[in-house]
């Protein structure tokens, strides 16, 4: 089933069978989430699928903290792609959610040949001044280097012992003549995701991670190995919901279970009624308790409860002395399509507008864009145009028309004809200048607010 829906992170071409996507993978489809003040990306269907985004909007509907991790690979200039992760960033800490960034200069030199210090470089000039000028705040926003923060990498070093070769064979496809860095930038990445949960980075609460689909097998390992370290596991049951202690060597002395095997009865009871405590104290009062099984059922309690239970556990983890480390939460994007029809990329300069491209370089790129019309005028009046495959419909769409009603009727216009390919190539111009240029002169206007993201 689905054989050919493959997602590769390092790969040059992306499958966008999205609802394949979601059903190979498990990902969650964006259309029965209710998102409150919904950005473009969402309205638009752009943002498609998520995992666990529930347990981030309950954070928000409560007012209680949230946090947002996403990175980037400094490789090259920064593109309009590379914006709408961005985008999402900004939606979320528009909802109060806290900002980190990790610049994933390990895997840009390991996987790219990018110098570390190239790629603090381009971090700064490329990215980083343009976060300013969309909008990130500096005060909520954490940007660092993944070569500096020692705690992501050990980390990803201590996560390692969780996964295999086999599973990482199965999640990307690797095999014996893979480079071992390839192995090692998912495991630094699993760091970088979750350690804005450590006590010294923000303390335990739900973090989201915004990012392309081309991601999310990181996502699946990386909530794999969080899950792999709990003590305690909250699933559903046959009524309600069930907590199953797991004994692992880490944590055996603590649960009660001596090197033996043999069980501390005592030590047990112990552990069993600091759980029943940790779920009463949300309100809960039918709590069977069968350390026998190793097991605690809630049967009043409903899925909505999962992660409130989760974190209360996840908390008294941490006091009994383990990580207590939460599963990411993860959004997904499509990609819009490449100007020349296949996949955007720094290093194809005419597949994507860049950042710092000024109006007449655009301009001529808009013009050369692969268009959805007809070949000629008389069958485009004729037959009408695909807005689907426009690259100058599409970018309106994805980047530069904030207004709903306007680009529907574009779109309407261009199916019936009325609208000529041509012309919709000069209406994305005058857009997409109108948005270089301000882009432009928040650049200059947020230029001394740099600093202060690396702080
Ligand atoms: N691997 C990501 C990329 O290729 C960059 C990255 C590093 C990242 N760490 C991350 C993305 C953590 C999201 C979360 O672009």
């Amino acid at each position: 089933m689905n054989d050919d829906v493959t997602i590769d992170p390092w790969g040059s071409s992306q499958s966008t069978d999205y609802s394949g996507i979601i059903d190979k993978f498990g990902l969650s489809s964006m259309e029965s989430v209710t998102v409150p003040n919904p950005s473009k990306l969402h309205r638009r269907g752009v943002i498609f699928a998520h995992r666990d985004l529930d347990v981030v909007l309950e954070s928000k509907r409560k007012t209680e903290p949230f946090g947002v991790l996403t990175g980037l690979m400094p490789s090259g200039k920064m593109h309009l792609g590379h914006s709408m992760v961005i985008d999402q960033v900004s939606w979320f800490q528009q909802q109060g959610g806290d900002v980190t960034i990790a610049v994933a200069d390990l895997e840009s030199n390991a996987t790219r040949g990018v110098s570390l210090s190239d790629g603090k470089k381009i971090a700064r000039e490329e990215y980083v001044s343009n976060y300013a000028a969309l909008g990130l705040d500096p005060e909520k926003t954490t940007v660092y280097f993944q070569s500096e923060r020692n705690i992501v990498q050990k980390l990803g070093f201590q996560l390692g012992k969780r996964t295999n070769l086999s599973e990482l064979e199965a999640i990307y496809g690797f095999d014996g003549s893979t480079n071992l860095a390839h192995v090692q930038a998912p495991l630094v990445q699993a760091g970088d995701i979750l350690h804005p949960q450590l006590d010294e980075f923000g303390g335990l609460r739900p973090i989201v991670v915004p990012v392309g689909v081309d991601q999310d097998p990181h996502l699946r390992l990386t909530r794999g190995l969080a899950s792999k370290t709990n003590w305690f596991n909250v699933n559903d049951a046959k009524m309600g919901l069930q907590v199953g202690v797991s004994v692992q060597e880490e944590n055996s002395i603590a649960l009660g279970v001596e090197s033996t095997g043999r069980v501390n009865k005592e030590k047990q009871k112990e552990v069993f009624s600091k759980i029943v405590d940790r779920i009463s104290s949300l309100g809960f009062s039918d709590i069977m308790s069968n350390p026998k099984h190793g097991t605690v059922n809630i049967p009043s309690a409903t899925s909505r409860d999962k992660s409130s239970i989760r974190l209360a556990l996840l908390s008294l983890e941490r006091e009994m002395g383990g990580m207590g480390l939460m599963a990411p939460s993860s959004t997904y994007h499509r990609f819009a399509v490449g100007m020349t029809g296949d996949k955007m990329s720094s290093s194809k300069p005419k597949s994507t507008l860049f950042l710092h491209d000024d109006v007449a370089s655009a301009e001529k790129k808009i013009k050369k864009s692969f268009s959805g019309g007809q070949s000629t005028v008389e069958e485009h009046r004729r037959l009408g145009g695909d807005p689907d495959k426009d690259v100058a419909y599409q970018y309106m769409m994805y980047f530069f028309e904030e207004d709903d009603s306007y680009l529907s009727e574009i779109n309407h216009d261009y199916r019936a004809g009325k609208i000529l390919a041509g012309e919709m190539k000069q209406l994305c111009i005058d857009r997409a200048s109108e948005w270089l240029n301000n882009l432009s002169e928040m650049r200059d206007q947020t230029a001394h607010l740099i600093d202060q993201f690396f702080e």
